[in-house]
């Protein structure tokens, strides 16, 4: 058997989740699927923080509507644990452009428009570890045992 890697992985509920009444339906569908939740707060982002998430983006022509966007409301950051967390949530999130992602993504579920495409998510594991240090505090992201885990998780041999 192949062992999994366990990962960790930030995910942002952004101001249109919540102002859509997502966040419940959208968090269901991360726990459904077996990942362990580790952090979880509602953010009022300032425009530093937003600029710091986004940097990468810094030079593209979205960027400042992308910034505006992020700090217009609350959002929720999650930082999620599982085998292959980073692209597992990366494909339920689905394509960044709504109308490209796969059916049964969140994004294909519930967005139209890729300005407002309801999550976030780390695409690798340097900016998973980056993005989770940006926004938990090491006292925020929580080490519990789960008994459901040995369901989910195969042990390693
Ligand atoms: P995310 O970072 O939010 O998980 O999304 P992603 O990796 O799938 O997409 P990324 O290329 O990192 O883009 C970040 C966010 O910028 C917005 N965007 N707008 N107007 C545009 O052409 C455009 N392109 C990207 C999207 O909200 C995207 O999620
Ligand atoms: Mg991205």
């Amino acid at each position: 058997m192949i062992a999994p890697v366990t990962e960790q992985t930030l995910v942002l509920i952004k101001p249109d989740g919540v102002q859509r009444l997502l966040v419940g339906r959208i968090l269901v569908r991360y726990e459904e699927r077996g990942l362990k939740l580790v952090g979880l707060k509602l953010v009022q982002v300032d425009r530093e923080l937003a600029e710091r998430h986004y940097a990468v983006h810094r030079d593209k022509p979205f960027f400042a509507g992308l910034v505006e966007f992020i700090i217009s409301g609350p959002l929720v950051a999650l930082a999620l644990e599982g085998p292959n967390a980073i692209s597992v949530v990366r494909a339920m999130n689905g394509a960044t452009r709504p109308w490209e992602a796969a059916p049964g993504t969140i994004r294909a579920d519930f967005a139209l428009e890729v300005a407002e495409n309801i999550v976030h998510a780390s695409d690798g594991p340097g900016t998973a570890a980056a993005e989770l240090a940006l926004w938990f505090r090491p006292a925020e992201l929580v080490a519990y045992p789960r008994d459901i885990d040995r369901w989910i998780v195969a042990a390693a041999e």
